[in-house]
């Protein structure tokens, strides 16, 4: 009879107690797995005595994370060593005040971010309060570094500090306002390639935007006269070789907006370009290698983003023999870039849609190019 009653027992009991046994051990589990990993709510409850800022992509996603990306600028180094704290992992940064970018010292290479942007304070964290734009940064801040090949040509302050005042602060207004980014190109970038500078000779700054961040109306925005840049004018249109040309009324500096296009070359091979027509509607193309990511750079103590690659858009443009001077009245885009192919007309009706001036700069010679 009892031997009876405990295999009753025991059949209708064990069953659940399994179930309990295994839903104990699945809870432990997670709750450790829990307990090793640091969410954004309960990042605060660490401690370090100095300022930290949250790098770390998954946990500003709010993943729980087991180890924390954080950077410590580096004058409290010292501190760091006796503060080492498994769950993050410490990268350095410098923070000099003659540079308008942090520079991280991470183990495999050097990356640099703007220093200005938006950080709340959770106890001894700064956390970044545009997640987007902040991943923007950091997806964009391999440092690559100029060449710095000698040229002899004097170079003009008045001219650098004007052209450099005019690129932050379009850049700036590119960022803060529109969450986008430019890249040097032109000109510009073998300026700062090949001399780390500005070319005396040039006459306006060139800047890649691609075309797929085009968030806003561009145009419209620059017509408004709300901002220094005036519309000087706008070629193509946004789905076919849009170019902008704007003029920085404060530094009377023309900048040159060539937005970057990816297409297929007939064996499949994906290639970037940008365009350009003249009044007679023809259709200049400037072919690219593709340039699949793009880096950052400093000009004269401020961050720039440049392609990873500069070599490759310099030889398309200017050929092998890129790093030699041409003095820029001899240059003429359409006849001397190695990569322009005309490839069609835009027609008359399109006409009014796809050159237009603004009346006041019409007769400039310098920007009428
Ligand atoms: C960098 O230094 C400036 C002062 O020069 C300071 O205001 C700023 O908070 C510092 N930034 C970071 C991220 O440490
Ligand atoms: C320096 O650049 C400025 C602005 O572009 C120009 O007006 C000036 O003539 C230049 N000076 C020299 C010496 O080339
Ligand atoms: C580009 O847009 C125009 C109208 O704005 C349209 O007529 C034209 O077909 C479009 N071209 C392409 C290639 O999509």
């Amino acid at each position: 009879m009892v031997q009876i009653l405990s295999k009753k027992f025991s059949k209708i009991s064990v069953f659940p107690i399994f179930c309990l046994i295994i839903y104990l051990f699945i809870y432990l589990v997670v709750k450790k797995e829990n307990e090793k990993c640091l969410k954004l709510e309960n990042i605060g409850d660490e401690y370090f005595g100095f300022p930290v800022l949250l790098l770390d992509k998954n946990i500003l996603l709010g993943k729980c994370v087991e180890k924390v990306d954080v950077g410590v600028d580096i004058k409290y180094r010292k501190f760091v060593s006796f503060n080492s704290n498994s769950k993050f992992n410490f990268i350095f940064y410098i923070n000099k005040t003659k540079h308008d970018y942090l520079t991280l010292l991470t183990e495999e290479n050097q990356r640099i971010i703007p220093k200005k942007f938006e950080t709340r304070n959770i106890e001894d964290f700064q956390v970044p309060v545009n997640i987007p734009l902040f991943f923007g940064f950091l997806e964009r801040s391999t440092y690559i570094d100029c060449l710095g090949l000698k040229r002899n040509s004097p170079k003009n302050a008045t001219k650098i500090r004007d052209f450099i005042n005019s690129m932050v602060e379009l850049r700036d207004l590119f960022i803060n306002d529109f969450g986008i980014f430019f890249y040097l190109s032109g000109g510009t970038l073998l300026g700062w390639y090949r001399e780390c500078s500005i070319i005396p000779h040039t006459e306006d700054v060139d800047l890649f935007v691609k075309i797929e961040d085009l968030n806003f109306d561009m145009t419209l925005f620059f017509k408004s006269g709300k901002t220094r840049f005036d519309f000087v004018r706008k070629l193509g249109r946004v789905n076919d070789s849009l170019t902008l040309t704007i003029f920085d009324i404060k530094t009377k500096t023309p900048i040159d907006i060539w937005f970057l296009y990816e297409s297929f070359h007939e064996n499949g091979e994906k290639y970037s370009w940008c365009g350009i027509n003249n009044k007679q509607g023809q259709k200049h193309r400037f072919f690219y290698p593709l340039q699949k990511s793009w880096c950052a750079t400093d000009l004269y103590g401020k961050i720039f983003w440049v392609p990873c690659s500069p070599k490759d858009i310099l030889i398309a443009d200017y050929g092998e023999m890129w790093y030699k001077d041409i003095p820029e009245k001899n240059y003429v885009w359409f006849e001397n870039a190695k990569n322009s192919k005309v490839v069609g007309f835009f027609r008359e009706d399109e006409m009014k849609d796809v050159y237009e001036w603004n009346p006041k700069y019409i007769s400039k010679g310098s920007i009428n190019k």
